[in-house]
């Protein structure tokens, strides 16, 4: 058995990559998870949460709250996706407590936030924090840190899933890499 880890990477090469890693994460989200989202502007923090809600089995388009904060899709298996963004707040720490956003992120939902650290003191304790650096037009390094327990054993479901899909990936490279050449 690997050690638990708390810190993890992942490259991707394309929006539509960065979009499966988040459908992989979607699918093993529970309520009450919290994933903190931090990244420049364009980094791929709205594409992940679509993955996300693709993972979650939200049909509905989404799009990034960017002037109404926060939004709410129902979800599967009676799990609900509030994906909120806290670029356009002025004051976003006690805009945040005026508005309950303490609460929220302390409830059922499972809560996905943009621009996380400019709410830092009302994320709870234990949530998994995602940081996406472009490292060229498509390319953007993810990195993964969980903050307590319950963080850490998403983090360790979701690295061995990509892992795992990542070696099928190479397997059929490979394979295809083989064929071309016999
Ligand atoms: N590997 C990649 N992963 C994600 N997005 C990528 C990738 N490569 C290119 N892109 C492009 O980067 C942009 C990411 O946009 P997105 O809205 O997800 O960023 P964001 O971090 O939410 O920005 P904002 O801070 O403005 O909300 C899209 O135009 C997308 O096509
Ligand atoms: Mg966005």
């Amino acid at each position: 058995m690997t050690p638990a880890r708390d810190r993890w990477s992942y490259v991707t090469h394309t929006e539509e990559e960065t979009r499966r890693v988040g459908a992989t994460l979607g699918r093993l989200l529970a309520p009450g998870d919290v994933i903190a989202l931090t990244g420049p502007l364009g980094a791929g923090k709205t594409r992940l949460v679509q993955g996300i809600a693709q993972g979650l089995d939200i049909d509905r388009p989404i799009t990034s709250p960017t002037f109404i904060l926060m939004n709410l899709y129902p979800g599967s298996q009676g799990r609900t996706l509030c994906h909120i963004d806290c670029y356009r707040m002025r004051d976003p720490v006690e805009e945040g407590y005026d508005l309950g956003l303490d609460q929220q992120l302390g409830g059922e939902d499972i809560c996905v936030v943009e621009w996380a650290e400019r709410i830092a003191p009302l994320l709870p304790t234990d949530h998994l924090a995602i940081t996406i650096e472009p490292l060229g037009d498509h390319r953007r390094r993810l990195t993964f840190q969980a903050r307590g327990p319950r963080s850490r054993a998403l983090l360790e479901a979701l690295a061995a899933h990509l892992d795992t899909d990542r070696s099928t990936e190479h397997a059929r490279h490979r394979r295809k890499g083989t064929g071309a050449s016999s």
